[in-house]
C-alpha cells in the first residue's frame, strides 16, 4: 500500500503515470500529486480521479518542488514512502531559448526533493526516491551503437544539462547518504496528453490546420520512440522489482528520422482525416526550417537491462503507437486548442489560486 509523491504529474508522462497506477495496475495506495503548474501542467487531465477511486487515494496539490517547507510537510502528513520524480522543465527549444527556469527546476528543485527526503525519512526501510530522467544526459550518437547504463554523460543543450545536474546529484545522495534512490533514463514518449510544442502532437495539429510541418534541418536526425504506457509500465516495474542504487535504460526499439516519422504520420492522417487533407496531401505542408542549435544526431537506448532484469517489454510498435495516438488527438481536439491557447489558465485561477505555500 505505497503512499507515493508523484512531482509533475499534471504534464504528459505524469499524467499517464498517475492514470495507469489506477486503472492499469493493482496499486491500492494513495497517489498525492504536487505540480506547480506552468503551462505544461493541466490539472483536468485527472480531474475526476479522486471521486472515481477516493478521496483518499487521490490528492493534487497545486506547489512547486523548490519549496522546501511544503515538501517536508507533505512528505510528513501523508507519510510519504515513495517519490517518483517527474516534474521539470522539458523542452529542448524553451531551454535554448531560456535556460534559467531549468536549472531552477531541473537542478535546485530536483536538490530540494533530495534534501528533505534525507531529512525527513530517518531510515531508508521501505522507502524509494525514483527519478525520472532522459537518454539526452548522454549527447549524441553517430550512426552505430546505443546508450546504456554505463554510457559516459555528454549533454549538449542546457536542458539536458540540466537533468544530468540532477542525475548526479540523485546518484551522490545514494552513495553519500544511502539515500534510497533509483533513475531511470528514457528515450523520446509519444502519446496522450503530450504537450502540442513537442515534435508528434505539434505535427499532428498543424496537419490538421493546414499549416506547415516544420522539419528541423534536413530531418535525418533519429529519435527511438517508446509510447508513454510502456514507460509508464517500466516505471511500475522498477518501483516494484528495481534494485536501489541502480540505474535503468528505458527505450523502444524503435528508430527512425524525424523526416520518416512526420511522413509516416501525414500518410495515417491521409486515411484517418481525410477531411482536413490539404491539395496535394499531407506531405505537402513538410517544410524544412532552420535546425535546432547544437541538434543531438541521434538516440538508441539499449535495454537490455531492464528487459533482462525486471521482465519488462514494451508492447506498442511505433506502427500501433503512433495510430493510436493519432486517434486520441483527432477525438481530443477540444483538450489541444484549450493547452494550446492556454484558456486553463483562468480556469486554474479560480479553482487553486496561486497555490499551496508554506
Ligand atoms: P512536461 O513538461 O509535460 O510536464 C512537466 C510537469 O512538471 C508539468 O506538469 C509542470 O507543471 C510540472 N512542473 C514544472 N516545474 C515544476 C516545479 N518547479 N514544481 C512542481 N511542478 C513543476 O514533461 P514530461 O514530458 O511529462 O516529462 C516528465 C519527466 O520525464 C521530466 O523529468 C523529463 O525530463 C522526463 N523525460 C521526458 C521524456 C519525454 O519524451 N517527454 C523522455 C524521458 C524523460
Ligand atoms: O529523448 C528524450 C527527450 O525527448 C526528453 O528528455 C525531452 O523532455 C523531450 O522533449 C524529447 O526531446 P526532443 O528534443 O528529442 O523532442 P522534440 O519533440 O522537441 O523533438 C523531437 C525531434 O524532432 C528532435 O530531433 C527535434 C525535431 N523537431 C522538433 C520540433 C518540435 C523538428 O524537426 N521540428 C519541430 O517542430
Amino acid at each position: 500500500m505505497r503512499r507515493i509523491l508523484v512531482t509533475g504529474g499534471c504534464g504528459f508522462i505524469g499524467t499517464n503515470f498517475i492514470r495507469y497506477l489506477f486503472e492499469k495496475t493493482e496499486f491500492s495506495g494513495k497517489v498525492i500529486n504536487l505540480d506547480k503548474l506552468t503551462y505544461a501542467g493541466n490539472p483536468k487531465n485527472l480531474e475526476g480521479l479522486a471521486e472515481q477511486y477516493g478521496a483518499g487515494r487521490y490528492r493534487f496539490l497545486r506547489g512547486e518542488i523548490g519549496d522546501a517547507a511544503l515538501v517536508e510537510k507533505i512528505l510528513r502528513e501523508e507519510e510519504v514512502d515513495t517519490v517518483v520524480h517527474f516534474a521539470a522543465e522539458s523542452h529542448v527549444d524553451r531551454s535554448i531559448r531560456g535556460p534559467e527556469e531549468f536549472v531552477r527546476t531541473n537542478v535546485l528543485g530536483t536538490f530540494t526533493l533530495l534534501e528533505t527526503a534525507r531529512r525527513v525519512w530517518q531510515s531508508s526501510k521501505g522507502k524509494i526516491f525514483h527519478h525520472v530522467s532522459t537518454d539526452e544526459v548522454f549527447g549524441s550518437l553517430g550512426p552505430v551503437g546505443f546508450f546504456t547504463e554505463r554510457s559516459p554523460y555528454d549533454p549538449r543543450s542546457p536542458y539536458s544539462a540540466s537533468k544530468a545536474s540532477s542525475d548526479h546529484l540523485v546518484r551522490a545522495y545514494f552513495y553519500t547518504y544511502r539515500l534510497p534512490v533509483m533513475v531511470s533514463n528514457c528515450s523520446n514518449n509519444y502519446g496522450p496528453y503530450q504537450f502540442p510544442e513537442k515534435m508528434i502532437p505539434l505535427m499532428v495539429l498543424n496537419a490538421l490546420e493546414g499549416k506547415p510541418l516544420p522539419v528541423y534541418g534536413e530531418g535525418t536526425n533519429v529519435r527511438d520512440w517508446l509510447h508513454v504506457e510502456d514507460h509508464c509500465s517500466a516505471l511500475w516495474a522498477i518501483l516494484n522489482r528495481g534494485r536501489l542504487g541502480e540505474t535503468y535504460a528505458v527505450g523502444g526499439r524503435s528508430e527512425t528520422t524525424n523526416l520518416r516519422l512526420v511522413e509516416s504520420l501525414c500518410d495515417i492522417l491521409e486515411t484517418k482525416a481525410p477531411e482536413s487533407r490539404p491539395q496535394g496531401g499531407f506531405r505537402s505542408l513538410i517544410t524544412f526550417v532552420k535546425d535546432r542549435p547544437g541538434h543531438d544526431q541521434r538516440y538508441a537506448i539499449d535495454c537490455r537491462k531492464i528487459e533482462e532484469e525486471l521482465g519488462w517489454k514494451r508492447r506498442f510498435t511505433l506502427a500501433q503507437g503512433l495510430e493510436e495516438t493519432l486517434l486520441w488527438y483527432l477525438r481530443n481536439r477540444a483538450w489541444c486548442d484549450e493547452v494550446r491557447r492556454g484558456e486553463y489558465a483562468e480556469w486554474i485561477q479560480t479553482h487553486y489560486g496561486s497555490g499551496e505555500r508554506e
